[in-house]
C-alpha cells in the first residue's frame, strides 16, 4: 500500500487554494484571538505538539479536519464543553469565521490549526492520542481523474487510526455515494479499525447540518455517516 509520505512526494493535495481575503470581523479576531487560539503548521516546533498546554487543560481531544466556516464546529463545541475541539483547516477566512463563533458563544474549548491535517498528524501528533477524528463533507473531487486528491485514502486512514487512542472514534460523513462506498471499504480494510455498525451509521442528531448537507438534500443526494472505533490492542 502507498504511504502518506508517497502521497506527499507525489504533490497531491486534497484542497483548492482559495483567496485569503477576510472580512473586517475575521481580520479583527485574527489579530486579537489567533495568538491564543491558533497555530500555523509551518510555525510549529519540530516534534509532538503539547495539546494539553495548547488548550490549557487535560481533556479528551477531538480533531475535526476541514472545519470549513466553523459553524458546525462551534455547535459541537457548545454541545460538549468537556471535550477539547481542535479544528484543522487550510482556509484562513474559515478559521477567522470560527474564531468569531468562538467569541460569540464564549467557548474556551476550541483551538485552531492552520495547515494541512495530513502533515500535522504525521509530524506533530503522538500515536494513540486523539479521542476522536471527524471529517465531515470532505471535498468530493467528483471527476474520476481527480479522485487521487480525495482526502480519505487508505494511507491517510491508516495514519488517522494510529493517532486515535484505543477506543477512539473516526467519524466520516459525505453526500457523494461513490466516495462513501470508497470510505466504507477503505475503513473496513484497516486492521486498526472496527465498524460500529453494519455498514452506514445512522445520522446522529447531534451532528449539525451545514450548507453542504442542506445542498445535498436540495439536490436529492443522500448523506452517509460512518463510525469506526480503534481497537483496544
Ligand atoms: C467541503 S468543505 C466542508 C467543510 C465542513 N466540514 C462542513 O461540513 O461545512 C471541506 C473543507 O476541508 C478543507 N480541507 C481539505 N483538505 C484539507 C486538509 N488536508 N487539511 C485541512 N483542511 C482541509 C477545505 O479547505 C474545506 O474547507
Amino acid at each position: 500500500m502507498e504511504t502518506v509520505d508517497q502521497v506527499r512526494q507525489a504533490g497531491v493535495s486534497s484542497y483548492i487554494r482559495r483567496s485569503v481575503r477576510m472580512t473586517v470581523g475575521q481580520q479583527r479576531v485574527w489579530e486579537t484571538n489567533w495568538p491564543q487560539l491558533g497555530r500555523k503548521l509551518e510555525e510549529l516546533p519540530a516534534g509532538e505538539v503539547d495539546l494539553a498546554g495548547w488548550f490549557g487543560r487535560e481533556a479528551p481531544v477531538v480533531l475535526e479536519i476541514g472545519s470549513g466556516m466553523g459553524e458546525g464546529t462551534s455547535q459541537l463545541a457548545r454541545q460538549a464543553p468537556e471535550v477539547n475541539h481542535l479544528a484543522a483547516e487550510v482556509y484562513p477566512a474559515g478559521l477567522g469565521q470560527l474564531m468569531l463563533w468562538v467569541e460569540k458563544y464564549e467557548l474556551d474549548n476550541v483551538r485552531l490549526l492552520h495547515g494541512d491535517a495530513l502533515d500535522f498528524l504525521r509530524d506533530h501528533v503522538r500515536p494513540d492520542t486523539l479521542a476522536g477524528v471527524r471529517v465531515f463533507f470532505p471535498d468530493p473531487w467528483p471527476k474520476k481523474r481527480h479522485h487521487k486528491r480525495r482526502l480519505i485514502t487508505a494511507p491517510f486512514v491508516k495514519l488517522l487510526a494510529t493517532r486515535l487512542q484505543p477506543g477512539g472514534r473516526l467519524h466520516l460523513a459525505t453526500d457523494w455515494q461513490d466516495y462513501a462506498d470508497d470510505m466504507l471499504s477503505i475503513c473496513a480494510a484497516e486492521p486498526l479499525l472496527t465498524n460500529e455498525y453494519e455498514g452506514w451509521a445512522p445520522r446522529p442528531d447531534w451532528r449539525p447540518v451545514t450548507k453542504f448537507e442542506s445542498r445535498a438534500h436540495a439536490e436529492g443526494r443522500h448523506c452517509r455517516d460512518l463510525m469506526f472505533t480503534k481497537s483496544a490492542t
